[in-house]
């Protein structure tokens, strides 16, 4: 095993030894092909660099009590990437190439797999390109699916902390019928504006509103939110939410602690309603949120600092799933042998 400080990983992009690649040519994949090169090369015309035909995923393997080592729903991930090629116009790649290809960068990197115990898991980014050159705006004849690996440290290494999280109106993350709904870059180039104004003011996310009425929630960050009342979890439905596989999880271990689950439209009026609410990812599972603050109004929605009680019961599940101490009765884990 690789000789890293895992306990003090971050989120940050470090080298591993292979990464998968399938190039698109004359309407058709290639097979999969293993390389040790962290670089593509590429026209500089090419349909991604100029008009973003780029979409992506992100997933996690985990090392677990026993030893093995899960993928976390990779199927989803895999089903998620073909929505989102098809939004694009790219060439959708089959749920078996895309399965295929994250176990055996889990297999080729097998040292870069943190130790159970550190937190910390192996994170990997499946990236869907279109390699073709253009000048006009159309869709890519051409594609490239690459698929590389990370090793990444605890989201939070004391314990769940409740972050604080402002609602800003200045920008929009996604419109209606736009591309809020799929993985792709474009959403996350235009939320950073907002993303670095957060942080300047000192707080660590941005929650979204619907761009229409500016009224109902949608993301946090790059996060799902859900919100818990009255023994039920109520989590938004729109259009421009990206479908959290997290948050789809959860939802099940929620009917599981006996809550209620709504899927709904959530306006803000209900934020003073909630006992607890959060964001929800594969990044931290749960950011439990203590405070929103709506810089428009002035108004500011005060959780607490304690992390609420089925925010932690949920998270705590969903990882002693993904740490293989708990029995994954849903069949979410894929064992990489
Ligand atoms: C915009 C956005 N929403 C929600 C999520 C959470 O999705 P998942 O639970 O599949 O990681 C992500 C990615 O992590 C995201 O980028």
């Amino acid at each position: 095993m690789e000789n890293l400080d895992w306990g003090a990983l971050g989120f940050d992009y470090r080298k591993t030894d292979f990464n998968a690649r399938f190039y698109y040519r004359d309407g058709k994949w290639s097979d999969m092909e293993i390389c040790d090169s962290e670089y593509i090369n590429m026209h500089m015309s090419a349909a991604c660099l100029h008009y973003g035909l780029e979409l992506f995923e992100g997933l996690k393997a985990f090392r677990g009590k026993d030893g093995k080592v899960r993928l976390f729903r990779v199927k989803d991930n895999a089903l998620r990437m073909q929505s989102s090629a098809r939004r694009l116009c790219l060439p959708v790649p089959t749920v078996d190439m895309f399965v295929d290809a994250c176990c055996e960068v889990v297999r080729r990197n097998e040292r870069f797999i943190p130790p159970y115990g550190t937190g910390a898991s192996l994170y990997l980014r499946p990236l869907l390109i279109g390699t073709n050159a253009v000048l006009g705006v159309k869709a890519a004849t051409e594609a490239m699916l690459v698929i590389f690996a990370s090793p990444v440290g605890a989201y939070f290494k004391e314990g769940l902390k409740p972050i604080s999280v402002i609602i800003d109106r200045e920008q929009d993350r996604a419109a209606p019928r736009g591309t809020g709904d799929v993985k792709v870059g474009g959403n996350y180039a235009s939320s950073i504006l907002s993303g670095s104004h957060a942080h300047e003011r000192g707080y660590s996310n941005v929650l979204y509103l619907d761009t229409v009425e500016r009224k109902f929630i949608e993301e946090c960050g790059a996060a799902n939110f859900f919100g818990i009342r009255d023994g039920k979890y109520i989590t938004p439905k729109s259009g421009s939410i990206l479908p959290s596989i997290t948050n789809k999880s959860l939802r099940v271990l929620a009917a599981d602690l006996g809550l209620e689950v709504e899927e709904r439209p959530v306006s803000i009026e209900e934020l003073s309603t909630f006992s607890e609410c959060g964001a929800c990812g594969t990044a931290a599972v749960i950011s439990p949120i203590g405070k929103i603050v709506d810089m428009q109004t002035d108004d500011v929605y005060d959780y607490g600092t304690e992390v609420g009680e089925y925010s932690q019961k949920m998270f705590n599940t969903l990882q002693d799933i993904q740490y293989g101490r708990a029995e994954d009765k849903y069949g979410w884990c894929t064992v990489v042998e």
